[in-house]
């Protein structure tokens, strides 16, 4: 089936990147299959955050390629240019509009994403208004968030204001969704509530990397797995292989609980 790059959305080469005397990622390379849902699993401190950094230009890796649609990221394109380009990232401390709705929350990324947070074009927003709106607000029902849908955004539970950014990331039809720990400060039943949403999400074909401490999420939900630790990759497999992988027992589990 893997018969050469195109079968890859990502691909990541050589990729190093140090903080002062830290060595935070060593030599990283990774291969995203498109439509398949890529876990990214390792201690804390690992540099799971700082790798998902350097696939969106928050970072700057001090050498090395990514490659996303043809285009090297790691080459002076902007956060916002990276976005528009395909790729959508929620973060792992959710980064809302809290004085706003919960509908306008979710509204706003489509609006940035067809025309450019600097080029806003206000009349054609308004023609695309009601397309968005019923976007969002089925986006929200399949989220169980529709009957809030009008209240302020800073109100909501740490849970609700996670799922509130994964709305505003699909509400983009990215090629590829990153997830930094979607499911941190979840309780159990938001968890789950979570899981079957990023399950129908597969359903859809969308790409995605998933970084998650919750090993039920990551092996309901992944199709491959590479574990980081102390910022290599020390293990990549199917979640069956990683499973029965000495090494990843040692370094992450410390215990035989996988
Ligand atoms: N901006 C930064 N400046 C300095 N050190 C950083 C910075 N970001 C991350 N680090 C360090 O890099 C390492 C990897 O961090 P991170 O990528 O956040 O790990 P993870 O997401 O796997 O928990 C940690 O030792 C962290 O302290
Ligand atoms: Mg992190």
């Amino acid at each position: 089936m893997s018969n050469g790059d195109n079968d890859f959305v990502l691909s990541i080469r050589g990729v190093n990147k140090t903080f002062g005397g830290l060595q935070a990622l060593s030599d990283i390379n990774l291969n995203i299959e498109k439509g398949k849902v890529h876990a990214i699993i390792g201690p804390n401190g690992a540099g799971k955050s700082t790798l998902l950094n350097t696939c969106i230009g928050l970072l700057t890796p001090d050498s090395g390629s990514i490659t996303f649609g043809g285009k090297d990221l790691t080459k002076s394109m902007t956060p916002h240019a990276i976005n528009q380009a395909g790729i959508s990232r929620v973060f792992q401390t959710p980064q809302i509009f809290p004085e706003l709705s919960i509908l306008q929350n979710v509204m706003i990324p489509a609006f940035a994403k067809r025309d450019g947070a600097f080029s806003f074009n206000p009349l054609k927003a308004l023609r695309e208004e009601e397309g968005i709106l019923n976007e969002a607000t089925t986006l929200l029902d399949d989220l169980g968030m529709g009957e809030g849908a009008h209240h302020h955004a800073g109100n909501l539970s740490r849970g609700n204001k996670r799922r509130l950014e994964l709305a505003m990331c699909l509400i983009q039809h990215p090629k590829l969704l990153l997830l930094d720990e979607p499911t941190a400060g979840m309780a159990r039943h938001d968890t789950n509530r979570t899981i079957e949403l990023l399950k129908k999400i597969k359903e859809s074909g969308m790409t995605k990397v998933i970084i998650e401490h919750d090993m039920h999420v990551v092996f309901s939900l992944a199709d491959r797995i590479s574990v980081l630790a102390q910022g290599a990759i020390i293990a990549e497999g199917t979640p069956d292989e990683i499973k029965g992988h000495p090494k990843v027992r040692e370094a992450y589990l410390g215990s035989a609980e996988i």
